[in-house]
């Protein structure tokens, strides 16, 4: 292997780091072989006085330990000890007898931070790829090569526990701001200025560092009353987000604290003892399968492949200037940098549109997803019409206007006459059968849908649907182009419901009937938050608009029957000209646009009284299994090309608990018999709607599974993606 290359320039040895046949620099074993022997070299070598460390990748410093690794773990020894080397690799960069100095562009992660941590001195790039981050937790694992030491000692406690608990990654300036890199620089100076720095250590020694933040954090950050108080409010927040389902974040916290009030090295023994129990977690292995589905699915254009390649989209159109038009124009000028022009029948609503969109570049600034410069630049890319002006010279279409297949048959044909002859059309419904929306329309092969979901700037899903005309090279250009827009990319069958809406469906039904049992909201809502969903399911539909489920629910009762029968509880509040969040009235009130307890007069609309009649592990169970059976029904009809797609989406699209891994992974952790066992008593009980579909039965009989191993088998082409 030959990861490493050197270069001596003013008795500085410029180290590149350039992993053969991957992407990325990753931390693997060999790498770190590597690194030991020729650290120990350099150390050796009267004529290098100093080193510097930078990256070889066009946007990839490291990042991180190898994860492949993780998965071969076979006990929580072997975890530990991965853990321990990893920070013996640390310490003798931390030791090492001549300056270390990390010239640091692009991804700087987990184990890539950590070393760069160890080195005595830390430039990087102002640059948007250059992102600095322990993500660990965000695989259930901590940092466990020093992070969890270093990085307090560096920029402070809170610093570095907002960072930590939350699997942050920082831009530059914000990394340089806090104190973890030393000096921003321009990315064409980054190797001069990098030598420049170890040149001037070897003759002044390390800066003075001033730690940022004042009186505060001299209060809170150095002494161990202040610290104490910070650990509390880290915990009580962490347990909040988590809900106790994650223990990584609080396991860090322990290291963290460890390190500080004990001493660096009890801090590290803590630190890998922590790592190895976590490493081979249940809770992680999920989380690291979750990685590899949606790295995978970073490549998959959702077409066999080799059949066809995306087209280039530099310009889009946006027909319908309404809550979900604007956010899609705000999310691809912002993300995917195209020009986009917007188009309403009026005016007005077009201005408002634009506005709307320019309100997600102000949300993006607001959090700092993007600077004042790239704000500037996106909202410039931002037009409107109430013609279709513009649109000849448009690459891709996609409409978002009223939900009604007449009106959108009428967009395809005004689109069709006026777009260039290689332009696509992409309906964004959640309702309508793509191929009927194409029906009638000169080039079905250029229509298909793209579901966006609500709001589309926070929502992380999009399925992409195609119809049964639709072109291959149409489905590659609307996949690649919803990745550009930053959005996990499932292809689905043009099915009802498609594959979100599908699974919901049932679940959402369930939570009606429990209602209308008495079940007290608060109960069918606690009960699933409990299960992991970040919002229970009449809080969801509160969200959604009972209108827009009311619509969606009759959609899935007309196509599949009896089955999918809503409780009529959302036509009662319906009644009472109650929509959800968005009219200030639904099954919660809202006072000032927040969320403020259910509203009792509620349970009096729909005639019932509420009893906690029903215990929680039964709302549970009936919840839940009519979700798994709904995506073992849908799974085996086809609406995902393979089981990662469609827990990916149930995970993405509905806030399925990550660490439970998917509605499919979860049927293989319980087994497809019991599963079908569980779903013949809550039939008996219950009637029809939890009768095991047929799916699952031949699953149970044959003991068959979704997964094998970590990851799914390879997706299989939809009927119509040809
Ligand atoms: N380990 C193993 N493989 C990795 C990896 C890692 N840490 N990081 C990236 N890769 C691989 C991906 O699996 C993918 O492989 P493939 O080409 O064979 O499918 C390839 O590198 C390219 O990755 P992406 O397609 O994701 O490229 P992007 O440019 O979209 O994203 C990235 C790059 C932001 C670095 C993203 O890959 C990422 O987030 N990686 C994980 C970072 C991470 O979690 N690091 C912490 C690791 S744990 C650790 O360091 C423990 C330590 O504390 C001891």
């Amino acid at each position: 292997m030959n990861t490493f290359t050197v270069v001596e320039e003013l008795g500085v040895a410029v180290v590149s780091i350039d992993l053969a046949g991957s992407p990325v620099n990753i931390l693997t074993a060999a790498v770190k072989a590597e690194f030991e022997t020729l650290l120990e070299r350099l150390g050796a070598e009267k004529s290098v006085r100093a080193v510097v460390l930078i990256s070889g990748k066009p946007d990839s410093f490291i990042a991180g330990a190898d994860i492949e690794q993780f998965v071969g773990l076979p006990n929580q020894a072997a975890a530990e000890a991965l853990s321990r080397e990893g920070q013996a690799t640390m310490d003798r960069v931390a030791a090492f007898p001549k300056p270390i100095v990390a010239a640091i562009h692009g991804t700087c992660l987990g184990g890539g931070l950590e070393l760069a941590l160890a080195c005595q001195y830390r430039l990087a790039t102002n640059h948007p790829k250059t992102q600095l981050g322990l993500p660990e937790v965000q695989l259930g694992i901590l940092p466990g090569a020093g992070g969890c030491q270093r990085l307090p000692r560096l920029i402070g406690v809170r610093a570095a526990l907002d960072i930590i608990l939350a699997g942050k990654s920082e831009r530059a300036a914000k990394a340089f701001k806090l104190g973890m890199v030393d000096e921003l620089v321009p990315p064409p100076l980054l190797r001069s200025l990098a030598v420049a720095a170890a040149v001037r250590l070897l003759e002044s020694g390390l800066p003075r560092r001033t730690r940022h933040g004042g009186a505060v954090a001299w209060l809170l950050d150095a002494n161990p009353i202040g610290r104490a108080l910070v650990y509390r409010m880290a915990r009580k927040s962490v347990q909040a987000k988590t809900g106790g389902h994650y223990p990584a974040p609080l396991a860090a916290l322990e290291a963290v604290r460890t390190g500080l009030e004990r001493g660096m090295r009890a801090g590290f023994v803590d630190e890998h003892r922590r790592f190895g129990e976590l490493a081979v977690s249940a809770v992680s292995r999920k989380l690291v399968q979750i990685f590899f589905a949606t790295t995978a699915l970073k490549k998959d254009d959702g077409v066999e492949p080799g059949t066809a390649l995306p087209r280039p989209v530099r310009r889009l159109g946006v027909v319908g200037a309404g809550f979900m038009g604007a956010g899609i124009a705000g999310t691809a000028v912002s993300q995917a940098g195209v020009e986009v022009r917007m188009k309403d029948a009026e005016l007005a609503r077009v201005g408002k549109g634009l506005k709307a969109a320019r309100g997600v570049l102000d949300g993006r600034l607001k959090r700092r997803r993007i600077t004042k410069q790239e704000h500037q630049r996106a909202a410039d890319l931002l037009s409107g019409t109430e013609g279709f002006s513009g649109f000849p010279r448009a690459d891709l279409v996609i409409e978002a206007v009223f939900e009604d297949l007449g009106v959108k048959r009428t967009v395809v044909a005004e689109l069709e006459a006026v777009l260039g002859a290689s332009a696509i059309v992409a309906t964004n419904t959640s309702t309508i059968p793509i191929t009927e929306i194409a029906e009638g329309a000169h080039h079905p092969g250029r229509i298909l849908g793209m579901h966006f979901f609500s709001p589309v700037d926070r929502m992380p899903l999009l399925e992409v649907i195609p119809g049964a005309a639709t072109a291959a090279d149409t489905i590659a250009t609307a996949v690649q182009f919803g990745r550009r827009m930053g959005k996990t990319v499932i292809v689905v069958a043009d099915r009802p419901g498609f594959w979100v809406n599908r699974i919901l469906s049932p679940y959402l039904n369930e939570a009606g009937h429990l209602l209308m049992e008495g079940t007290p909201i608060e109960a069918i809502d606690r009960t699933m938050t409990r299960f992991g969903f970040p919002v229970g399911p009449i809080a969801l539909l509160d969200e959604v608009g009972l209108d827009v489920a009311a619509k969606g629910g009759g959609v899935m009762h007309a196509a599949f029957g009896e089955r999918l029968t809503p409780a009529d509880a959302i036509t009662r509040m319906l009644a009472d000209q109650r929509l959800g969040r968005k009219s200030g009235r639904g099954f919660y009130r809202y006072e000032g646009g927040k969320k403020a307890g259910v509203d009792a007069q509620v349970y009096r609309l729909l005639a019932v009284t509420p009893s906690d009649r029903v215990s929680p592990q039964t709302i549970e169970q009936r919840l839940v299994y009519a979700m798994l059976n709904e995506a073992a029904m849908a799974a085996g009809e086809g609406v995902v090309r393979c089981p990662r797609d469609g827990d990916i989406g149930a995970i993405f699209g509905i806030g399925f608990p990550p660490f439970r891994g998917g509605p499919l992974r979860m049927i293989d952790d319980l087994g497809a018999a019991p599963v079908v066992a569980t779903l013949r008593a809550l039939q008996a009980e219950f009637g029809m709607r939890f009768a095991p579909c047929a799916a699952l039965v031949a699953m149970a009989e044959q003991g068959g599974r979704y997964y094998d191993g970590v990851t799914a088998a390879a997706p299989q082409p939809l009927s119509g993606a040809s």
